[in-house]
């Protein structure tokens, strides 16, 4: 970062700007159709050198590292969890006891290190600015990372280009793997494995002989600390029918296959909140994907007991205030001003094409206009095409495995879109005839009424699905990717800082920021260019969960 540099501060991702939802459409279907089969994993495991562990077992004292996932969203949420991260110690309360903790020696990705597609400028303005400017001034740790679906959109390219080229580094601070996945000797025989699983496949066969060498060389007392791109224990509880959450999973093929031992902990992100499940045997499986992306609800899916064992022992932001928050959802519009072009071209087509066989006749009231607009739709193939096109599509959208509600589901949605389209089109239609007085079929009366459908579709068409997610989230439980993506929520961030002490306990804290900074400013730390937070209503970094592992 230059001095005097003037920092690009983005907002949180519009996840219903139709630019973001057609682009990401679009790399998530090369990623798909190609990546799967041109594994960047085979040609990078081929091209670049062999890699061992790295190992940080000889570090005296207590070892502390961090982890962050599903970071490099807005400006605010990413910068207050790097300039945490990046502070030298943070003093916690823990019921009442003040705790100190320290900055890490190593800090973890987990995943999904940029949003929404990871081109060379997201990256640079969404994820490297803003640690570049949490570490100015500061000590640096080495920095690791595997990728989630977001870093994978295109191929790795960027994400082998930052993180996986050691000359480069990231942020100021050291890099040193070579691949997407690494492992990590720690003190007192703990080992972090960091698994790649690209968009939901299989571990690569470079990958497999890559944990079986580090394996070869652990003694029986090694304990494992998995770091994954998902939570399989809660994707396969909600999606049950889903074929990429399958029971032999491949961190099941590692422990049982190749590392031939429990892990003890796994550490994931891609849903953005805390999470904790235990088992009987104290396994902990922690979900903490809160390093900047925008909030996911812990309320739904229902997470409490797991049917493979595993119970809910913490959860942030707690499930109350999860539910209070799918209320916002009745301000889809003015969250998502940009989500209004797509209903608004919806909406006019649909009136336009409804339209284009009514006669003036047809219009005098409600019913007639109704009957006329439908025999049209069945007695013209291009209208009919027109509305099975659009029920498809949102029976596609609908959220859920089972066929019989997604089909309900989307037909219902779709059905009240083309109903509020109709009285949309059919008011314009009044409007211009008897407010305007214009003919009705004159190229004016016709070109105003599509004006009117047009600007008033927007808005009224991003209220019904605004509405629709709500209730899909608060009575279905379903959607809670839509719903809460929806509501762009920067806050309740998080991230796990983890110590291994002198005993070989490993103690995870888990780290929360309830409102993170609006507003900023410039500063300078030891003649570096950074930016401190200047808003009295921020909130401080607390702690949410600890929980000792031996
Ligand atoms: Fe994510």
């Amino acid at each position: 970062m230059a001095e005097g540099k003037r920092v690009k501060r983005r907002s949180m991702v519009g996840w219903y700007d139709p630019r973001v939802l057609a682009h990401s459409a679009y790399k998530l279907a090369i990623a798909n159709i190609f990546g799967r089969h041109s594994d960047t994993r085979l040609i990078e495991a081929l091209a670049s050198q062999p890699q061992n562990e790295f190992d940080y077992s000889a570090a005296q004292g207590d070892f502390w590292f961090d982890y962050a996932a599903d970071i490099g969203d807005g400006w605010n949420s990413t910068y207050a969890v790097a300039d945490a991260i990046a502070q030298p110690e943070l003093l916690l309360d823990d019921q009442g006891k003040l705790v100190k903790t320290e900055a890490g020696r190593v800090l973890v990705f987990g995943g999904d290190e940029v949003y929404p597609y990871p081109t060379r400028a997201e990256y640079d303005v969404r994820t490297e600015t803003p640690y570049s400017m949490a570490f100015a001034g500061r000590a640096h740790p080495d920095v690791f990372a595997i990728p989630g679906n977001h870093d994978w959109y295109d191929s790795l390219v960027a994400f082998s280009r930052i993180f996986c080229r050691p000359e480069r580094g990231f942020a100021g601070c050291a890099t040193r793997q070579t691949r997407s996945y690494f492992a990590l000797k720690l003190p007192a025989n703990w080992w972090l494995l960091a698994i790649d699983l690209q968009l939901g496949a299989d571990l690569d066969e470079p990958q497999v002989q890559y944990f079986q060498k580090v394996a070869s060389r652990m003694d029986d007392a090694a304990r494992l600390i998995f770091c994954v791109p998902e939570p399989r224990w809660i994707l396969e509880d909600a999606y049950p029918s889903h074929s990429s959450y399958e029971e032999l999973s491949s961190t099941r093929f590692l422990e049982e296959k190749v590392f031939k031992r429990k892990a003890r902990v796994f550490l994931t992100g891609d849903l953005h909140f805390y999470k904790r499940h235990e088992n009987a045997e104290g396994i902990q499986k922690i979900t903490s994907g809160g390093g900047g992306a925008f909030l996911h609800p812990t309320h739904a899916p229902a997470t409490r007991e797991l049917s493979n064992g595993f119970v809910q022992r913490a959860a942030y932001p707690d499930e109350k205030t999860s539910k209070g928050l799918c209320w916002r959802n009745f301000l889809f519009p003015a969250i998502n001003p940009k989500s209004g072009w797509l209903y608004a071209f919806l909406y006019a087509m649909s009136a336009w094409l409804a339209s284009a066989s009514l006669e003036a006749a047809d219009v005098i009231d409600a019913r007639t206009a109704l009957a006329a607009a439908m025999n049209a739709a069945i007695r013209d193939p291009l209208n009919g095409m027109w509305l099975v096109s659009v029920v498809g599509g949102f029976i596609f959208f609908t959220d859920t495995h089972i066929r019989s509600w997604r089909i309900l589901g989307g037909a219902f949605h779709a059905v009240a879109h083309l109903a509020a389209a109709f009285v949309v089109g059919w008011l314009a239609l009044l409007l211009t005839m008897h407010v305007f007085e214009l003919g009705y079929g004159t190229i004016p009366q016709l070109l105003l009424s599509g004006f009117i459908t047009f600007i008033v579709g927007g808005p009224v068409g991003s209220f019904i699905l605004g509405v629709y997610l709500f209730v899909s989230i608060r009575l279905f439980g379903r959607h809670g990717n839509e719903a809460f993506s929806s509501l762009r929520i920067q806050d309740f961030k998080q991230w796990l800082r983890l110590r291994i002490d002198a005993a070989g306990g490993l103690t995870i804290h888990a780290i929360g920021i309830d409102r993170v900074p609006r507003r900023w400013r410039t500063a300078q730390r030891n003649g570096k260019q950074t930016m401190e937070a200047d808003d009295a209503r921020a909130t401080a970094p607390r702690l949410i969960d600890k929980v000792e592992v031996r």
